[in-house]
């Protein structure tokens, strides 16, 4: 688009429109590629944040190994617009998922977790002669209690009927996701606790002459304890890029880049407004959003397809048809809402960036 056509600024957007600043996610790209520049554990950053591939294919660009997601559809998507170093970071399960898998592993070394053996043994059986072409990683539980195996013995016993079903073993993977803590000893203590989980039940396989080529882990709000721990190869954040409100108070290196665009529909009884955005344009599970530059104006409830807005100081009122910016909060549960994002620079819609289903 033109800079100088009236139709590519924001405030000519039909609403809701979701608004990626250009320069906060250049950033945030920029400082998250600096901590790993040189170091031995590696990025490969979850796409469930943003669902770009235009997106992950910059994160590569700049210097990510490859792409984490969490629906096979991802990793199909991701492998048709060529990219093909990708993990799989949650469990598969039933005929026809594992058979997709079967047949996009044969486009492409696509890794994914796994913490059953019936999904092993159905993994073997449904790849027939093809199992050797099925790269999984063990998924370690490290105090989550959602996916994964337990540490140390559980995890070994699956290493190995991974290998002896001939699929390829190649490594370990844990997410300690419920550790969102700010920064401090604390914070330390706990996620390198996990980390140390991990490690030696790698330790434990090798033992037993495995060998382990990888072990992912972390996530935006503790990459900088996960990439520094001895033994972890590649970390999983992905939120950090496009971050999200309620994050950067676990993660204040990274910028929100996210708002949703909104149109003031009606003055409602005195002192509010409402908006066209509600709950379906913008996840409120992490909290009511705020209003980018207007810290006058209080979101007070979300509806459906309206927010009710408060209007703390008047000469932060505005008119019906004026248009605001709210801060996302919680970006993995927003982004599946749109198909497309604006990446805005400067009051100037500069690209339209397509989101995967
Ligand atoms: C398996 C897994 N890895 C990594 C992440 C980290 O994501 P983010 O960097 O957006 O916090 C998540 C987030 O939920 C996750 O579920």
């Amino acid at each position: 688009m033109h800079p100088n056509d009236r139709r590519s600024m924001t405030v000519d957007l039909e609403t809701p429109a979701l608004l990626l600043d250009l320069d906060a996610m250049e950033r945030n790209l920029q400082s998250m590629s600096a901590f790993f520049h040189n170091r031995a554990a590696k990025l490969r950053p979850h796409f469930k944040a943003h669902q770009s591939v235009a997106l992950a294919s910059r994160q590569i660009q700049a210097g990510a190994i490859g792409i984490t997601c969490a629906r096979l559809s991802h990793a199909e998507a991701l492998v048709r617009q060529g990219i093909r170093s990708i993990l799989i970071a949650s469990e598969i399960a039933g005929v026809s998922m594992i058979e997709r898998f079967v047949e996009l592993s044969r486009r492409g070394p696509v890794i994914v977790a796994v913490d059953n053996e019936k999904v092993v043994c159905d993994m073997a059986t449904l790849a027939r002669d093809q199992a050797s072409a099925l790269n999984v990683v063990v998924d370690v539980n490290l105090g989550l209690n959602r996916c994964g195996v337990p540490p140390g013995k559980a995890a070994l016993t699956l290493a190995k009927v991974v290998l002896e079903k001939g699929l390829r073993f190649r490594g370990l993977m844990g997410y300690r996701g419920n550790l969102q803590l700010p920064a401090g000893p604390e914070k330390q203590r706990l996620v390198s606790m996990a980390m140390q989980i991990l490690v030696d039940t790698k330790a434990l396989i090798e033992h037993e002459g495995i060998p382990i080529e990888i072990v992912s882990s972390g996530g935006t709000t503790d990459y900088s304890i996960v990439g520094a721990f001895p033994g972890i190869t590649e970390v999983q954040a992905g939120g950090y890029l496009v971050m999200d409100s309620w994050k950067t108070r676990f993660a204040s290196d990274f910028t929100p880049a996210l708002t949703v665009l909104a149109t003031v529909i009606s003055k409602g009884a005195a002192g509010t407004i409402v908006v066209d955005a509600g709950i379906k344009a913008m996840s409120g599970s992490k909290g009511l959003p705020s209003v980018k530059d207007f810290p006058g104006l209080e979101v007070k409830k979300m509806y459906a397809e309206h927010s009710l807005i408060e209007v703390l100081e008047p000469a932060a009122s505005l008119d019906v048809g004026d248009k605001i910016e709210m801060w996302v909060t919680y970006v993995d549960a927003t982004i599946s809402r749109y198909r497309q994002m604006y990446g805005v620079r400067g009051g100037v819609v500069e690209s339209v960036v397509a989101i995967e289903e």
